[in-house]
């Protein structure tokens, strides 16, 4: 195989280092650790061995091919042994400074052809690349950790990168086994970018009193399928990275509010209380276990009264069906009885609206969240009102838990909970493409690979109509009057046609 670079430098031997450090080698690269702690590149070699070697037990690999992994992978001791490199890749210390002079010595160090890089995470490629003679010979390979595992990459182009050079990176990110996605250099690239729609809407919906963490994150994982909910999610990375990485972003955007971090982290963060590595966080705990409270339990009914849907209910032939299924005695008037039940399901406004709007009696009016289909989701959501009776709740709780699905019942809020977390994460997406960050094929795969989403933000938002996720945005702008909420112009202009479709325009 003709490899895009044949000697390959790894600089900071450290989580980030090691691991690109070993898919190098193991593309078939002459590769070469250096990190200024001497003993810092000798573990690291130590380290990647023991991955081959573990691999080879496993018989994932054979003696033959972990024996010329071995033979490629070398430690150096100063910087002047990385001349003949052909690429140079820096995972070094998060520091602009530290960054630009690195670089600068290596640029009077190597030839003209070599091509140098940069793993950072958060800082500008183009700045780094700024007080370089041959800025065009410079770009950003952005990975996640654990390098080995985590199969993408994002290929950054600065402002003055040779298009060239990100087609070679791109070849070689291949190479390594990875995926590469093309980035422009925006703060936060792709993944951390498009990451922002998640917990930062989660915060908000906790500081307003509508569920508590365990919920929102129940009802997270079980609606749309996410790994971990984000708070489960900012335990794992703790907030001493995260509520750094929000304000960055938010202020590298100069105070763009679809980022606004929270002042719930900001706290949580001065207390001390950043997550699972401190044994508090979110969560408590024991033994590296979270302690999690129990799920709401099921009320017991004994009479459920008759239900009544209003007309303007989302998927309303659906919620129907399901009222069926369940047992209910279903209302067909034009207004309920006054004994019924009544359910609205709207999407973005508050149930209390929805109510006032359509003359319910907000006493026995509840809303469910219907934005999924029922079918793909493990958990029904509903909401009360301030004024929702208890019998009224209670009955609504049992009645949708009859089949044995699991139930949440919430507080009262523009959208629910699931409609608003995706809605802004839908929105991101597509204002990232509205800005040109990358092509919206790039950005499912990067999410998809890079946050483990169960499909990428565009897909999601055709598997649940352009339509609805706008809907949503609407109303929760009417809601709120926050132009957080203010959809994309690319969301609007691609409704009609598909998110996730590739298109002239891209
Ligand atoms: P780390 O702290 O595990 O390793 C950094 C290594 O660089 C240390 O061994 C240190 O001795 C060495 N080092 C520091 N200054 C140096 C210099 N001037 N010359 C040579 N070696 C030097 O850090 P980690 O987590 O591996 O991160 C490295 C870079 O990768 C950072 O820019 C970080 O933002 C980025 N990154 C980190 C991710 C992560 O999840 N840890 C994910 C994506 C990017």
């Amino acid at each position: 195989m003709n490899i895009a670079f044949q000697q390959v430098a790894v600089i900071g031997a450290g989580a980030m280092g090691r691991g690109i450090a070993q898919i190098a080698a193991q593309a078939g690269s002459q590769v070469f650790l250096y990190d200024t702690q001497a003993e810092a590149s000798q573990k690291a070699l130590i380290a990647v061995h023991q991955v081959w070697d573990s691999l080879l037990a496993k018989g994932r690999l054979d003696s033959e091919t972990v024996g010329r992994y071995k033979t490629q992978l070398h430690t150096a001791s100063q910087l002047q042994d990385l001349k003949n490199c052909d690429l140079i890749v820096e995972a070094i210390v998060e520091r602009l400074d530290i960054k630009k002079s690195l670089f600068l010595e290596l640029e009077n160090l190597v030839s003209e052809s070599t091509v140098l890089v940069t793993n950072t995470s958060s800082l500008s490629v183009t700045a780094i690349a700024a007080a370089l003679k041959r800025p065009a010979q410079f770009a950003g390979y952005h990975f996640f950790n654990p390098v080995p595992l985590m199969k993408v990459v994002e290929v950054i182009a600065g402002l003055k990168t040779n298009s060239d050079v990100c087609v070679r990176l791109t070849a070689f990110a291949k190479q390594m086994g990875h995926t590469p996605v093309q980035a422009n250099d925006t703060p936060g690239f792709i993944v951390n970018h498009a990451g922002r729609g998640y917990g930062t809407e989660a915060l908000r919906i906790v500081s307003e009193g509508v569920a508590d963490f365990a919920t929102i994150d129940r009802i997270l994982k079980d609606q749309v399928g996410f790994k971990l909910g984000p708070f489960e999610l900012f335990d794992l990375t703790a907030l001493d990275v995260s509520h750094p990485v929000m304000e960055s972003i938010y202020n590298q955007y100069y105070q763009e509010p679809r980022y606004r971090p929270s002042v719930i982290t900001a706290q949580r963060l001065a207390g001390g209380v950043v997550g699972k590595k401190v044994g508090e966080g979110f969560y408590k705990y024991q033994d590296g276990k979270a302690i999690v409270a129990p799920d709401q339990a099921v009320p017991e009914v004994k009479e459920f009264p008759p239900v009544w849907v209003s007309p303007r209910a989302s998927r309303r032939l659906e919620l129907l069906q399901l009222l069926k299924d369940l047992g209910a005695t279903i209302e067909t008037g034009a207004s309920p009885s006054p004994h019924a039940l009544t359910l609205v399901a709207p999407l973005g406004f508050d149930v209390t609206t929805v109510a006032v709007v359509e003359r319910l009696d907000p006493a026995r009016t509840i809303g469910i969240d219907m934005l999924f289909d029922d079918a793909g989701t493990k958990r029904r959501v509903l909401a009360t009102n301030p004024a929702t009776r208890s019998d009224m709740r209670d009955a609504a709780h049992a009645l949708f838990a009859k089949d044995g699905k699991a139930v949440s019942v919430v507080r009262d809020s523009g959208g629910f909970i699931t409609q608003r977390v995706v809605a802004n994460i839908v929105n991101i997406a597509s204002d990232m493409c509205q800005q040109g960050v990358c092509s919206p094929q790039d950005l499912d795969v990067a999410v998809t690979l890079g946050l483990g989403y169960p499909v990428g933000p565009l897909a999601l938002g055709d598997k649940l109509g352009p339509t609805n996720v706008l809907e949503v945005l609407f109303n929760l702008q009417t809601v709120y009057g926050d132009p957080r909420y203010r959809p994309s112009p690319w969301l609007r202009r691609r409704g009609a046609i598909g998110l996730s479709l590739l298109h002239t325009e891209d």
